[in-house]
C-alpha cells in the first residue's frame, strides 16, 4: 500500500515530522516536486534536522529515498544537504536516487528569480530566492537542462552557451562567464553521477516486489501552481497529480492520501489568507509555534484554521484523513475560532474562489470554541487530551470533511497520537509512536 503525505494549506504544516513518523513503515521515501525552496524539520532526540531536497527518510537506516523528475535541483544545495547530514551522523551511500529527468537549478536561475521578483514590486511574490520560478519556466520552455543532460559535454558546451547568453541579456548588472557556469556543471555531474537513476523504473520495480512507497509532497495545495492562490502560488503541482507527473507514476500506484494540516494556519510570502491576524494573537501564535521559514527564516503570518481552504485541499487531492500538528501551539487560548465560510457582501461562500478580486473583500466567518488549560504538550493518547480540545478536532473533522487520523502534540516523533479507530490502523495496522 503506497501513500501520498501533502499539504492541505499553504506548506509548511509539519509533513516533515509526519513523514518521518511513517517512514518505518516503507521501504522508499519519493519526493515528486519543488526544490529546495522547501524546507523540512525533524526532531529525532532532541537533534534539529532541517531538510530541503533530499527526503526526511533518509533519517532512517536502509530506507530508499527518491527525487523525481517533477523537482527542481540546485546541485550546490544537494551537495551542501548530503554533507551536512554527513556530519550529523547520517551516511546518504547508494539510498539516494535522482532521476535523471529532473531539471536542474543554474546561477541565472537564482539571479532571474531575484529581478523578477524586483520588477514585480508592489505585485511580489515573496518567493524563496532560490530560482525555482525560473528554473520551471525553463523546462517548460522546453530550454531546461536536465540531470541526464551533463554527460554529453559537446551538447551541454552548446547549450549552456546559448542559455547563458539569453539570460544575459535580462541580467544585465550581473552578467555570468557561460564557461564558469559549464565548468561548475560538469563538476557537478561527476559527483552527482552514483545517485543518477530512472526513478520510474526504479518505483515500477520496487512496488513488484512488494516494497511499499511514501510519496511526499511539498510546499501545500494553497500554493499549488494550479490549484494554488495564483498568482501567489509556487510554480510546480504540490498537489496529489504531481505525484504521477513528478515520480512517473500511475495514478492507481496511490492507495492513499494523508493531508497534513495545522491547527492553525499559517503562510510565509505574499497573497491572500483569509484568516490571518494582525494584532496580538497573531504574535502569539507566530512565538509559541516558532513560525518562522525553515528556509529563508522569515515571519510566517498565522491565522485561525480556515476549513474552506482545507476542505477545498480535501476535494482537490481526494485526502482520506488528516494528520493535524501543533495542537500544543494553541494550548492556554481562551478561545479558537475555526473558519467556516467567508462573507462577500451579503453572500457567504463555502468554497475558495479563483478569482483573487473575490478573495480580497473575504470577511472570515469565525466559530468560537473554548479554549483549554490543560497542556496538551506530549500527549500520545486521545482520551488524554483535555475535553475541550477533544471537541476543537471533533470540530476541525466535520466541518474540514475528514477523519483527523494523526495528532501531534510536538516536536519530536515520540509527541504524536496515532488514532486506533481511523483509517490510519489500517493504513499502518503496527506503527508505534516510539522513537526509531
Ligand atoms: P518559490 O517557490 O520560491 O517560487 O516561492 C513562491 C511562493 O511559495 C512564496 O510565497 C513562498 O514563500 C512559497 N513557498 C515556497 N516554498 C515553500 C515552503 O516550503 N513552505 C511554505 N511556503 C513556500
Amino acid at each position: 500500500m503506497n501513500i501520498a503525505v501533502l499539504g492541505a494549506q499553504w506548506g509548511d504544516e509539519g509533513k516533515g515530522k509526519i513523514v518521518d513518523l511513517l517512514t518505518p513503515h516503507f521501504g522508499v521515501v519519493a519526493r515528486y516536486q519543488g526544490g529546495h525552496n522547501a524546507g523540512h524539520t525533524v526532531y529525532v532526540h532532541g537533534k534539529k534536522f532541517v531538510l530541503h531536497l533530499i527526503p526526511s527518510g533518509i533519517l532512517h537506516p536502509g530506507v530508499r529515498c527518491v527525487i523525481g523528475n517533477g523537482v527542481v535541483v540546485d546541485p550546490q544545495a544537494l551537495f551542501t544537504e548530503i554533507d551536512e547530514l554527513a556530519r550529523l551522523g547520517i551516511e546518504v551511500g547508494d539510498r539516494l536516487v535522482i532521476s535523471e529527468k529532473a531539471h536542474l537549478i543554474l546561477p541565472y536561475h537564482r539571479e532571474l528569480d531575484v529581478l523578477s521578483e524586483a520588477r514585480r514590486g508592489e505585485r511580489r511574490i515573496g518567493t524563496t530566492s532560490r530560482g525555482i520560478g525560473p528554473a520551471y519556466e525553463d523546462k517548460i520552455g522546453r530550454r531546461g537542462i536536465r540531470v541526464c543532460d551533463l554527460v554529453d559535454t559537446k551538447a551541454l558546451a552548446d547549450e549552456v552557451r546559448e542559455n547563458v547568453h539569453a539570460r544575459n541579456q535580462i541580467i544585465k548588472d550581473n552578467k555570468m562567464d557561460w564557461r564558469a557556469v559549464y565548468e561548475r556543471l560538469l563538476a557537478d555531474g561527476e559527483r552527482m553521477r552514483r545517485w543518477t537513476g530512472d526513478v520510474s523504473l526504479m518505483l515500477a520495480e520496487a512496488m513488484q516486489q512488494g516494497t511499499r512507497i511514501l510519496v511526499e509532497g511539498a510546499q501545500g495545495t494553497m500554493l499549488d501552481i494550479d490549484h494554488g492562490t495564483y498568482p501567489f502560488v509556487t510554480s510546480s503541482n504540490a498537489s496529489v497529480g504531481g505525484a504521477c507527473t513528478g515520480l512517473g507514476i500511475p495514478p492507481k500506484a496511490v492507495h492513499g492520501v494523508l493531508g497534513v494540516a495545522k491547527a492553525y494556519t499559517t503562510r510565509v510570502g505574499e497573497g491572500p489568507l483569509p484568516t490571518e491576524l494582525h494584532g496580538e494573537m497573531g504574535e502569539r501564535l507566530r512565538e509559541s509555534g516558532q513560525e518562522y521559514g525553515a528556509s529563508t527564516g522569515r515571519p510566517r503570518r498565522c491565522g485561525w484554521y480556515d476549513a474552506v481552504a482545507v476542505r477545498y485541499a480535501v476535494r482537490v487531492n481526494g485526502i482520506d484523513a488528516l494528520a493535524l500538528t501543533k495542537l500544543d501551539v494553541l494550548d492556554g487560548l481562551p478561545s479558537i475560532d475555526i473558519c467556516t465560510g467567508y462573507a462577500v457582501g451579503s453572500r457567504t461562500l463555502t468554497e475558495f474562489p479563483a478569482d483573487l478580486n473575490t478573495v480580497g473583500p473575504c470577511e472570515p466567518v469565525y466559530e468560537s470554541w473554548p479554549g483549554w488549560t490543560t497542556p496538551t504538550r506530549g500527549v500520545t493518547r486521545f482520551e488524554d487530551l483535555p475535553v475541550e480540545a477533544r471537541r476543537y478536532i471533533a470540530r476541525l473533522e466535520e466541518v474540514s470533511g475528514v477523519p483527523m487520523a494523526i495528532v501531534s502534540t510536538g516536536t519530536d516523533r515520540t509527541e504524536t497520537i496515532i488514532r486506533r479507530d481511523s483509517i490510519a490502523a489500517q493504513w499502518f495496522p503496527d506503527v508505534s509512536v516510539s522513537a526509531v
